[in-house]
C-alpha cells in the first residue's frame, strides 16, 4: 500500500539563539560555524516542553487536511526522547490534541521521518485504517553539553507533522540501520539500582563528527542512485531533493556529486541547525507553504542518523 500526504504542520520554540549568542559563552564564533556548516542560529526550548511543540505541529497538520483529532486512526511520532521516558512522546501528544486512537513512538534518531513514511504504508494497507498522524519532534538542546563547542552548536528544537491518508504518492522506500553504535550517541544511565556491576551516568550527545559526515555524503549519494535505478529515472527528473539538513556541506556534496542546481536542494539549516527527525517534515512544510509542490512534482527524501540509520524516498505529489 502506498499512502498521500494530505496536510503538514510545524511547531517552533520561541527563543532564537545566534550564532553570537553562543560566542558569549563558547570558545567559537558565527565566521566557523557558518562556514563549516551553514547554520546561522538555532530555536530552543525555554518555557515549552516537547508535548507543546509537537501538538502545535500536530493541530496544523490536521488543520490544513481538514481533519480532526477524532479522525485520526494512529499516532507516530518520531523522537530520541520525548517529554517522559514513558509514556510516550505520541501518548502525550494524542492527550493533548484530544484523540483517541492507537500512539507509539518510533527511535530512528534523524531517519525518524522515513521510518514512520514506511511503518504508516504498513497499517494503511489495513482496511481498518484511514487516517495516520506523523509528528516528529525533537528536544536537541537537553542532549547536548552546552560546554561542548563540537556538538552544541549544531542542533535545535522543534516539530514537524503531517497527516497521511491511503494514495498512489509514495513510489519507493527504502530503510537500513549499519548497526555502528559508536559513533553518535546519547548514552542512558544506569539509575540507582544497587545491583548493577558498573553503574554509569546519563549522559550528553558525543559524536565523531567526520566519520558521521562520509556515512552520511556516502549514504545519501547511494540512497539517491538505488532509488533512481530502480524507478528507471533520471536525476534531472527530480524536482526536489528535500535531504537530512545536518550540515550544509553534506547537501552541497550530494548535489554536487548528481551535477544538479541549487534550488532543487531547499536548505532550512541556516535558520533551524540539525533538527533531527523533525528537519525534513518542515522543510515539506515550508516548501508548500511557499508554494514550491505541485501535484506532479517528484521527491526524494533522505536522512541519516545516529544508528546509524539511513532512510530515502520517492514520492510523485498527489
Ligand atoms: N567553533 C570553533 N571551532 C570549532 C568548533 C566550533 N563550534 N567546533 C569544532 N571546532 C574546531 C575543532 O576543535 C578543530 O580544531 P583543531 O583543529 O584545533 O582540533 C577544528 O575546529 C576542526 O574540527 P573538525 O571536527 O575537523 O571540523 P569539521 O570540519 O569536521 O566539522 C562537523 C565538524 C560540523 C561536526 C562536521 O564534521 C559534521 O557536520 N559532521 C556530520 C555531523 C552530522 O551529520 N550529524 C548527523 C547526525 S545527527 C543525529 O542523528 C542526532
Amino acid at each position: 500500500m502506498s499512502l498521500k500526504i494530505i496536510g503538514t504542520g510545524k511547531g517552533i520554540p520561541e527563543k532564537r539563539v545566534t550564532n553570537h549568542d553562543l560566542a558569549g559563552f563558547l570558545d567559537t564564533n558565527d565566521e566557523w560555524i557558518v562556514s563549516r556548516t551553514g547554520i546561522k542560529s538555532r530555536n530552543v526550548c525555554s518555557h515549552e516542553t516537547l508535548t507543546d511543540l509537537a501538538a502545535a505541529a500536530a493541530l496544523q497538520a490536521l488543520d490544513k487536511s481538514g481533519l480532526r483529532p477524532e479522525d485520526i486512526d494512529l499516532i507516530i511520532c518520531s523522537t530520541i526522547g520525548g517529554d517522559y521516558r514513558t509514556p510516550s512522546l505520541a501518548c502525550c501528544v494524542s492527550n493533548s490534541i484530544g484523540a483517541s486512537c492507537p500512539a507509539f513512538d518510533v527511535n530512528a534518531a534523524c531517519t525518524g521521518f522515513i521510518y514512520a513514511l514506511e511503518i504508516a504504508s504498513g497499517f494503511l494497507a489495513d482496511e481498518k485504517t484511514d487516517n495516520i498522524l506523523i509528528v516528529c519532534a525533537e528536544m536537541m538542546s537537553k542532549h547536548m553539553d552546552w560546554t561542548d563547542r563540537n556538538t552544541c552548536v549544531l542542533f535545535g528544537d522543534g516539530a514537524a507533522a503531517c497527516t497521511v491518508t491511503k494514495g498512489n504518492a509514495l513510489k519507493y522506500i527504502d530503510l537500513s540501520a549499519s548497526a555502528d553504535v559508536s559513533l553518535l550517541q546519547v548514552p542512558s544511565g544506569t539509575g540507582n539500582s544497587p545491583f548493577v556491576d558498573e553503574k554509569k551516568e546519563y549522559g550528553f550527545l558525543n559524536m565523531q563528527g567526520q566519520e558521521v559526515f562520509k556515512f552520511a555524503v556516502n549514504v545519501v549519494e547511494s540512497g539517491v542512485k538505488q532509488a533512481l535505478d530502480k524507478l528507471n529515472v533520471s536525476a534531472e527528473q527530480i524536482d526536489l531533493f528535500l535531504l537530512h539538513q545536518a550540515n550544509k556541506r553534506i547537501v552541497d556534496s550530494v548535489r554536487r556529486a548528481l551535477g544538479q542546481p541549487e534550488e532543487k536542494f531547499p536548505l532550512n539549516i541556516a535558520h533551524y541547525g540539525n533538527l533531527s527527525s523533525a528537519s525534513i517534515p518542515l522543510l515539506l512544510f515550508e516548501m508548500l507553504e511557499e508554494d514550491k509542490i505541485k501535484p506532479g512534482d517528484t521527491l526524494f527524501m533522505s536522512a541519516f542518523g545516529a544508528g546509524l540509520t539511513a532512510g530515502s524516498c520517492v514520492m510523485v505529489w498527489e
